[in-house]
């Protein structure tokens, strides 16, 4: 099993956005650690749960941000956030209808975590340096 441990080279230096980024990964790895601890088709809709959530609260915080620096590609970055918040209610259903399977476990590495580290050092990074180019003091912890 792949575990999503925290990297420093996925820290944007924005301390809300990274603090929720870590939050997110934990979520991530407590679904997949349900997944191949086979704790049942309920604890994994439980984990699922939160990481939906959890998603939720976290794009919109960070597209609350967006607006407040005037981010330039707000536009395509929420289209990204909406694809992936589908990611997850879409794995909902699958979970519901078809239960535990390796594909759905798959997808939780792929379509789920690799997808979020990948966003992250893209377009986060591009995000906070533009809140850094617009109040270099929002980076200070
Ligand atoms: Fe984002």
């Amino acid at each position: 099993m792949k575990e999503f441990n925290w990297d420093r080279t996925w820290e944007t230096g924005h301390p809300l956005i990274d603090s929720q980024h870590k939050q997110l990964m934990e979520a991530i790895n407590a679904l997949l650690q349900a997944i191949y601890q086979n704790a049942g088709k309920d604890e994994v809709k439980n984990t699922l749960d939160f990481l939906n959530d959890y998603t939720i609260k976290h794009f919109f915080d960070e597209e609350r941000l967006q607006k407040k620096y005037n981010y330039p590609d707000i536009e395509n970055h929420k289209q990204y956030h909406q694809a992936f918040k589908k990611t997850v209610r879409d794995m909902i259903v699958e979970l519901i209808n078809r239960g535990i399977t390796d594909e759905l476990a798959e997808k939780v590495q792929s379509s789920i975590g690799d997808w979020l580290v990948n966003h992250i050092k893209i377009q986060d990074f591009k995000l906070v340096a533009h809140i850094k180019s617009q109040d270099p003091e929002a980076l200070v912890k």
